[in-house]
């Protein structure tokens, strides 16, 4: 599957983490709705409890309307912007998982059915048969997250599937369980969050109380079953993926550590207002609430996507949809053959495969402050060196002069005035900005690569002849090509460092 390149000017990470994170949030709380109206159902009957119900029937009309405008929309959504993004990894998931989908979308059908019959059987049904359209919805849904679960974590650990493609390999996968099981505690909180939502505006008095102590019960289950479900996943993902997020990739781990703090916030949330004082319970308090659990769940969300990099698909095929087993074809017979839709600018094209996926020039991850005012050559290091920058970015793979058309496209984009006019700084200051643009990027300082001690303590002819000889201490290691000023100011900023780190 081949189409030309959809270039958005939009980062295209924002524009699908907005629709995605959107779609799994609902999706969740759909699943768990299921779940909560049919159980509360059929102990508000056991006890001939009338409020609850009343409340009940008020809760489902927002669960089937929620879920079928908004899931569905978003669903569809997903589906153009990943077709359009990521077609080749996109393609692999299809081929792979053909009646895996089709499965998933008949489960979603009967979902969405049950779920308006639910709604609309309240006053139109016998009891028993309400409730067993309200199983129906919640297992129709239920089963569709343990389908499509199979296909997103097999992203992530694809595991035996690469040595025997077999379908079963990738679909019970090493993260399968761990991930179907936290989800499912996503689900119950989440419906326990959302409830206590509408429960917050109930008229005070002893029946809200009840009912919000009923509801921040499923709140703390669903966590409870969450939690520890995310640690065993953590362990589920192969020590390698994970040792390589925790040295290179500050932004998943930061994301999950954010995870922790939202979930210790709902849960003190869920004692104090759900158990402690459940009277108490308004509005705005539940709105936090639930923001701090969307925000659990979103920031693992985040976690998952961001720690599988340089990959799409780990092992099998790179962020860019370039397949790992096609690395030494390109690199010998160049890339540019594989293109099919060519726009007779090869530099534009070759940058679009290569880069654009994750990079725009302005924006985000903006590539244009880590180039202005450097050379041509530099940035076609930077190019055959990406697996060695911090970020944890696919190889370059293609020819040196690819490489080089990438760099001239680059270049069209940059301010070209020299370094120090662009950043208005001189001396020691200027220096540093140089060190960050033409060295950082591989040895951060106090970070994987760090050089603060093999720069430390030598006289300015030292630091000058290791300038000259930049392209030898290290396969990928760009020569030094700025000019005098540059290397003077760089010196300069070199004779300010002092051993063990920093300035
Ligand atoms: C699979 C996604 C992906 C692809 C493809 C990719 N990068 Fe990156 N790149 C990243 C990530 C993630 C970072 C780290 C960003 C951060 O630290 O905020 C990064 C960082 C960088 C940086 C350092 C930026 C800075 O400010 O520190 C440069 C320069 C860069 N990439 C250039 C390129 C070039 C040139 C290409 C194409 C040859 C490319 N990247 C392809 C994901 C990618
Ligand atoms: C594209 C990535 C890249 C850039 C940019 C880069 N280096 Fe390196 N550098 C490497 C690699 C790879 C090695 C060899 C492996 C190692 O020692 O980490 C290396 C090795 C070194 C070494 C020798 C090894 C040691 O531990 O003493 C020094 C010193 C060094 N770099 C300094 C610099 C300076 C100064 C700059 C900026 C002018 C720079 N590097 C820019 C990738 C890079």
């Amino acid at each position: 599957m081949e189409y030309p390149f959809w270039d958005l000017q939009i980062g295209y990470g924002i524009l699908i983490a907005g629709i995605a994170v959107l779609h799994v949030f609902i999706s969740h709380f759909a699943i768990g709705g299921g779940l909560f109206l049919v159980i509360n159902e059929r102990a508000a009957r056991k006890t001939g409890d009338a409020h609850r119900l009343v409340f009940l029937q008020r809760l489902s009309k927002l669960f089937a309307l929620v879920t079928l405008v908004t899931g569905a929309l978003t669903g569809v959504g997903i589906w153009f912007c990943i077709g359009l993004l990521s077609p080749a990894a996109v393609a692999v998931l299809i081929h792979n998982f053909v009646w895996m989908w089709a499965t998933e979308w008949t489960f979603f059908v009967v979902e969405i059915m049950a779920a308006i019959l639910y709604f609309y059987g309240w006053k139109h049904m016998a009891p028993a048969d309400h409730m067993k359209i309200g199983w129906i919805y919640f297992w129709a849904a239920w089963l569709s997250l343990f389908v499509i679960n199979g296909i997103i974590t097999f992203m992530l650990t694809p595991a035996a599937w690469l040595v025997t493609g077999r379908l079963w390999n990738g679909f019970f996968n090493p993260t399968f369980w761990p991930s179907l099981i936290m989800r499912t505690g996503v689900c119950v909180m989440l419906a326990g969050l959302y409830a206590l939502l509408v429960a917050a505006g109930l008229k005070p008095g002893e029946s809200k109380a009840r009912i919000v102590r009923q509801t921040a019960w499923w709140g703390l289950c669903g966590l409870a079953i969450a939690l520890p479900s995310l640690y065993w996943y953590w362990k589920a993902i192969p020590a390698a993926v994970t040792a390589a997020a925790i040295q290179g990739l500050p932004t998943p781990i930061a994301a999950l550590h954010l995870s922790y703090w939202f979930a210790g916030i709902v849960a003190a949330l869920l004692v104090l207002f759900g158990l402690i004082a459940p009277g108490k319970l308004r509005v705005p308090v539940a709105l936090v609430l639930m923001a701090m659990g969307l925000g659990w769940f979103g920031s693992f969300e985040w976690f998952r996507e961001a720690v599988r990099k340089p990959y799409i698909i780990v092992g099998y095929m790179y962020g860019n949809g370039i397949e790992v087993a096609d690395a030494d074809r390109y690199r010998k017979e160049g890339y540019l053959s594989a293109i099919s839709y060519r726009s007779g600018d090869d530099g534009a094209d070759l940058f679009r495969h290569a880069c654009r996926s994750c990079h725009a020039m302005t924006g985000y991850k903006a590539l244009k402050p880590a180039f202005d005012g450097v050379d041509r050559p530099f940035i076609a290091a930077i190019i055959k060196g990406a697996h060695l920058l911090k970020g944890n970015m696919p190889p370059f793979l293609g020819t040196a002069s690819e490489a080089d058309a990438i760099a001239a496209h680059i270049e069209t984009g940059l301010d070209r005035r020299h370094i120090s006019a662009i950043y208005g700084l001189q001396g020691v200051a200027l220096g540093q900005t140089i060190f960050e643009i033409r060295c950082g990027r591989c040895h951060p300082m106090g970070g994987r690569g760090d050089k603060t001690t093999s720069l430390t303590g030598l006289t300015r002819e030292d630091y000058s002849n290791l300038l000259d000889n930049a392209a030898d201490m290290g396969v990928g290691m760009p020569a030094f090509t700025g000019d005098k000023i540059e290397r003077e100011a760089l010196i300069d900023y070199f004779m300010t460092l002092k051993a063990g780190g920093g300035k």
